[in-house]
């Protein structure tokens, strides 16, 4: 392998502190560790406008696509909204249809760790959300993932993480991202479009 993977995270919320950004930053910290080169993607900096298609296409949405279209693996990380994603992080994969026309398109051969911050306990449903997008994008699901419970008990009012296992278990998705970046070198890609089994849907 000439290069390491490269792996952009994507995520945070529009808050200030965001503890889903320093979540995603941790766990990028860890598929550095691991030897990836890595890009955080900070979706407040980012700032998109809402996703039309009638309107050309803005700056900050192609440089969201062109980070996406490079990255060999990615790393995602919404705060858990009302049983899902928030609105900002859905906004944000909708401009990933500016990866249609690609070939391959979407996230096609790339494998997608998930991980979010939740007020309560439930926040598995956010990562259930973020697979159902994964699938429909083409990409590859990462099994690990990491809904990290009751946020305010373990980010301090700075957005500071002040506990020593969540950040261990968020280094370890980003090592296992990184490693699945490279399994997917070692084999060459995972595209099963030529011989996709009769009946499976895609979408
Ligand atoms: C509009 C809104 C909806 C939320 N819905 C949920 C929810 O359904 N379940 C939950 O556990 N926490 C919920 N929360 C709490 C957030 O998930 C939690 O505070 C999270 O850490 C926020 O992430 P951030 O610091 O990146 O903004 C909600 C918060 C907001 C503002």
């Amino acid at each position: 392998m000439a290069r390491s993977p490269l792996v952009v995270g994507m995520g945070g919320s529009l808050r200030t502190p965001s503890t889903s950004l320093t979540a995603l930053c941790v766990a990028v910290e860890g598929a550095a560790e691991a030897g990836a080169d890595t890009q955080v993607i900070d979706l407040k900096r980012l700032d998109l406008p809402l996703y039309t298609s009638e309107q050309g296409i803005p700056p900050s949405a192609r440089r969201l696509a062109d980070a996406v279209q490079a990255a060999d693996a990615l790393l995602w990380s919404s705060p858990t909204y009302h049983g899902s994603v928030s609105g900002a992080f859905k906004n944000a994969v909708d401009w990933l249809a500016l990866l249609a026309d690609h070939d391959p398109p979407y996230l096609s051969n790339k494998p997608v760790g998930m991980l979010t911050t939740a007020g309560g306990v439930q926040g598995l449903q956010a990562i259930n959300a973020m697979e159902f997008i994964v699938r429909s994008l083409r990409g590859w699901a990462v099994p690990l993932v990491f809904a990290v419970p009751r946020s305010s008990r373990v980010f301090d009012g700075d957005g500071r993480l002040t506990d020593q296992a969540v950040a261990d278990q968020l280094r370890g998705l980003g090592a296992e991202v990184t490693r699945a970046a490279r399994q997917f070198w070692a084999e060459g890609t995972c595209d099963y479009a030529q011989e996709r089994p009769s009946g499976a849907v895609l979408d």
